[in-house]
């Protein structure tokens, strides 16, 4: 039988239509720009979903590929790698973490980050096992972190559901202190929950977790995912609060564009054996050479401090936009940042500014998100924020001619 997905007729039927993906098939990309079938240029301030931190087709991704490619591809879980090495060392040595793990996806990190948890509950707490979590947060697609995440809209998805995940409102230190029992092993969250709209927990807040997971022996866990590698103007986002988390874990930008993620946990939870977690592609050479070309590239002289600047450069461009057509609230960190449409159809201007050659990204009804390249340049801000202005200014101009219409009709 077949089901068709509503108001979404897929172009290309063989296809799965997991996504409503416009007509349009990229073949070309280089730093912020990408180029269809038909040679069209885009703009890109979506960049794979806040994972091309060094733009499309970097030189230095390309050319560690290359060389990975040609030394050695896979050698296979069960054995030690050179660049898998290297990368481990290198984000111990510039974060608050002593061990990595390194998987393909957010979600397989955030897996590990929630079996690390409920082994060390099993331990260490009397066989605590649940987790905290927030509501909007989201933490991946997999059955566990489907669970683990608070997307409205999922919760009748999948069932039977997985047990173990306790959702309270963010920012509401007493919600998080209520929900804390028995069983309670960890609290889990995004410093900035992006596909909510872009919404950052304010530093308090995380200071008050922070003493909350202290008081009561339970570990703190920032899913970074979204937020790591530079996203938001430091290498990782908890460095702007300096409440260091027991786990962490990274993925999208990590790689650079390349499937690579992974879970940094501090030594003093480190309670994996042997066999209890792993994967066949876990911390392969090929991606690994690539994670380490790319954080190498965030941390050169400059780079971050880029990062917020054309941040700053961004949110006062959008903040001025929606000041002029009376949207709403513009709100982010460096280079994640989102803007309130207030009565204009966020999806609306999604397609405006598909059809005028700009890529944006509209995780709510009335939210638009920017998540550019980190090395995007000033001039590809300014070039944005002005087609952006056009698409408000036409859209507001075609809301009110169809309101004239239908009061004409009525
Ligand atoms: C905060 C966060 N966690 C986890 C994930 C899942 O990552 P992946 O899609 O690589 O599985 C995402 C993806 O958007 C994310 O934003």
């Amino acid at each position: 039988m077949e089901v068709a997905m509503k108001n979404y007729d897929n172009p290309h039927p063989s296809v799965m239509p997991v996504a409503r993906r416009p007509d349009v098939c990229f073949v070309r990309g280089k730093g912020s720009w990408l180029w269809d079938s038909h040679d069209k240029p885009y703009l890109d301030f979506v960049q794979g979903w806040a994972v091309n931190c060094l733009g499309h087709a970097p030189d230095i991704v390309a050319e560690a590929l290359a060389r990975q490619a040609a030394q050695l591809i896979h050698p296979g879980p069960g054995y030690f790698n050179a660049p898998m090495i290297e990368l481990a060392d290198m984000i111990a040595a510039h974060s608050c973490f002593d061990q990595l793990f390194f998987t393909n996806s957010g979600a397989e990190a955030n897996e590990g980050a929630i079996k690390l948890a409920r082994k060390w509950g099993a331990m260490y707490k009397l066989g605590a096992f649940e987790i905290i979590t927030l509501q909007h947060g989201f933490h991946g697609r997999t059955l566990a972190t489907m669970c683990a995440s608070g997307k409205s809209g999922w919760e009748e998805l999948y069932a039977p559901k997985m047990p173990g995940f306790i959702k309270v409102a963010r920012h509401d230190i007493d919600a998080v202190e209520a929900a804390i029992g028995r069983n309670t092993v960890a609290i889990m969250l995004e410093l900035v929950q992006g596909e909510s709209g872009v919404h950052p927990m304010p530093e308090d807040y995380l200071r008050a977790l922070r003493r909350l997971a202290d008081e009561h022996g339970v570990l703190l866990i920032f899913d970074e995912v979204q937020t790591g590698m530079g996203r938001t103007g430091t290498l990782f986002a908890y460095e702007h609060s300096g409440v260091e988390p027991d786990i962490m874990t990274l993925g999208k930008g990590l790689g650079g564009g390349v499937p690579l993620a992974g879970l940094a946990i501090k030594k003093e939870v480190s309670c994996f054996e042997p066999g209890d977690q792993g994967g066949t592609f876990n911390g392969n050479p090929l991606m690994t050479a690539v994670g380490l070309a790319v954080v190498n590239a965030l941390l050169a002289p400059g780079f971050l401090h880029h990062v917020r600047v054309m941040g700053r450069r961004l949110s006062s461009g959008l903040t001025q936009i929606s000041g002029k057509y009376g949207l709403g609230e513009v709100r982010g960190e460096g280079l994640l940042l989102a803007m309130d449409t207030g009565s204009l159809p966020a999806a609306a201007l999604v397609e405006h500014m598909l059809a005028a050659g700009v890529l944006i990204n509209a995780p709510r009804e009335h939210t638009l998100r920017f998540m550019p390249a980190l090395n995007v340049a000033a001039d590809e801000i300014d070039r944005m924020l002005a087609l952006l202005n056009a698409a408000c200014a036409d859209l507001k101009t075609t809301l009110a001619a169809e309101e004239v219409r239908d009061a004409s009709l009525s």
